[in-house]
C-alpha cells in the first residue's frame, strides 16, 4: 500500500514517542521508506540507535550538523518526502508550527517544506485542552496540515481524557488513505451522533451519557475516504469531525427534521444515542418547587429516525446502519432488532460495566448483516470507524 512512498517521520518529546517505534515498523511493513528526525526532547524518550535500527536509516538530529548540510541540506531533507509525519506532535511543536518558527531541525524543516504535513498530536489533557493550544491547531488546519487524533483516554501521567496519541495502526490507516483511492468521493452519508436532550423545563432536561465518539470517529473515516457527510449531531462532547457539514441539534425531534432535510443520501449511519421519550409538553417556565407536593412528568414517544428512514419506500438511502448497546444476548437482540427496524447492518456492541467499552477506548462490535452475525476482534474505536467505514465504501461501490 505504501510501495515506493518516503515518510520522514518526526518524534517529539513526549511518552508517546515509545509508540512512535511501533509506528516505524508498521510503515516499513507496508513498503514505505522512513527517514527519521528526532527532536532532542525526543531523545530523553527513545534513543537514537533504536530509531534508526527500526528505520534501517540514518536519524536526523541537529540543525547544525554540517555533515548532514553537506549531504543533502535541511531544505532538500523536508522536500525529498511524499509525506511529512510528526508523531507524537507535542503542545510545543504545535506551537512553533502555528507561529513558523524554526530554531531546530525539525521545526526547519516544516518551515522549510511544500510537502503534505500530517501530526498525531500528543499531550497532557488540560494542555490539549488549553486554548492556546485549540487556537494553534484551529491555524495549523487553516495551514493544511492533517491532525491524526488525539483519542480520549488513560494518560501516562494518570488522567483521562482527549490527548492520547491515536494507535500506530490508527496512524498508519491515516497515511493509507492520504495516499490511497477515494472510494467514497462524490457519495453523500448521512451521520447521526452524540446523545439528545430532552426539555423538562427551560433550564432542566433529560439526557443519557453517550459522547459522540464512535459516530465522530466514523465521519472521519468517511472523510477520508472522500465522502461528502452531513453530521447530524446532539450535545457530545467530543469534538465535531472536522470536514463535514455540522447540523447541532437537542432533541429527538429535532433530529428527525434535520435528518429529513439532509436526505437523499447514499448511506446513513444512525449512531447517535436518541431518547425513547421525551417529556410530553415540557413547561414554558422554569417549574418551582412547591412544598409537600412532588411534579408528575408524563412521557411521551419520540419518533425513532432509523427505523422511519429504513422504511422508506420513496428515498430511501442505499444503504442504512444502526446501532445496538446491549447487556445480554448481543446477537440475538440486535438481529432482531435489524429486522424490526427495518435496516441493512446493525453495528452491536456488549456495553456491560466489565467490558469496559463504554466511555472507553476500544470498542469489541459484531456486525449483523443478512449474511448472519460477524464478530470483529475488540480494537481502538478509531480503527473501528476505519474499518467499519471500509466496508461501507465496499457496499457502496
Ligand atoms: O431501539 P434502540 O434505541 O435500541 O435502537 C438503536 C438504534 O436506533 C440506533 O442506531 C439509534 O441511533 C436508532 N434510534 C433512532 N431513533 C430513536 C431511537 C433509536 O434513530 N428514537
Amino acid at each position: 500500500m505504501l510501495q515506493d512512498k518516503r515518510i520522514l517521520l518526526i518524534l517529539t518529546g513526549g511518552i508517546a514517542a515509545y509508540k512512535g517505534l511501533d509506528l516505524i515498523r508498521r510503515l516499513r511493513e507496508r513498503g514505505a521508506a522512513v527517514t527519521p528526525v528526532l527532536t532532542r526532547a525526543a531523545e530523553q524518550f527513545v534513543t537514537p540507535l533504536a530509531v534508526s535500527a527500526l528505520a534501517g536509516e540514518k536519524v536526523y538530529r541537529d540543525l547544525f550538523d554540517l555533515t548532514d548540510e553537506a549531504e543533502m541540506g535541511h531544505i532538500q531533507l523536508s522536500r525529498s518526502a511524499d509525506l511529512i509525519l510528526v508523531a507524537p506532535a507535542t503542545a510545543d511543536i504545535m506551537a512553533k508550527m502555528a507561529q513558523g518558527r524554526a530554531d531546530d531541525l525539525a521545526s526547519t524543516l516544516l518551515l522549510a517544506t511544500d510537502t503534505p504535513v500530517m501530526i498525531a498530536p500528543a499531550m497532557n489533557v488540560r494542555m490539549w485542552d488549553h486554548p492556546a493550544t485549540q487556537r494553534n491547531l484551529a491555524q495549523l488546519r487553516r495551514d493544511g496540515v492533517t491532525v491524526i487524533g488525539p483519542n480520549d483516554g488513560d494518560m501516562a501521567c494518570g488522567e483521562f481524557g482527549p490527548g492520547r496519541m491515536s494507535e500506530p495502526l490508527e496512524i498508519v490507516a491515516a497515511v493509507e488513505a492520504h495516499f490511497g483511492p477515494r472510494p467514497m468521493s462524490g457519495k453523500h452519508v448521512l451521520i447521526t451522533s452524540g446523545p439528545t436532550h430532552e426539555p423538562i423545563d427551560p433550564v432542566r432536561y433529560i439526557a443519557n451519557r453517550s459522547s459522540g465518539a464512535q459516530g465522530a470517529a466514523i465521519a472521519t473515516a468517511l472523510l477520508d475516504l472522500g465522502a461528502d457527510v452531513t453530521f447530524v449531531t446532539g450535545p457530545a462532547t467530543v469534538a465535531a469531525p472536522q470536514g463535514a457539514r455540522i447540523v447541532a441539534v437537542e432533541t429527538a425531534q429535532e433530529m428527525q427534521d434535520a435528518v429529513t432535510a439532509a436526505l437523499p443520501a447514499d448511506a446513513a449511519i444512525f449512531a447517535a444515542a436518541v431518547a425513547d421519550w421525551r417529556v410530553d409538553r415540557a413547561s414554558d417556565s422554569k417549574m418551582k418547587k412547591q412544598k409537600g407536593t412532588l411534579p408528575t412528568l408524563r412521557f411521551a414517544e419520540n419518533p425513532d429516525i432509523l427505523a422511519h428512514v429504513a422504511q422508506m419506500v420513496d428515498g430511501r438511502p442505499g444503504l442504512v446502519v444502526g446501532f445496538a448497546a446491549e447487556t445480554d444476548d448481543v446477537v440475538a437482540n440486535a438481529t432482531a432488532k435489524r429486522t424490526r427496524k427495518g435496516c441493512d447492518w446493525i453495528v452491536a456492541n456488549d456495553v456491560s460495566p466489565e467490558t469496559g467499552i463504554m466511555g472507553g477506548t476500544e470498542n469489541a462490535i459484531t456486525l449483523i448483516t443478512q449474511d448472519g452475525a460477524e464478530p470483529w476482534p475488540r480494537m481502538a474505536k478509531g480503527r473501528v470507524a476505519q474499518q467499519l467505514a471500509q466496508r461501507i465504501a465496499d457496499a457502496l461501490t
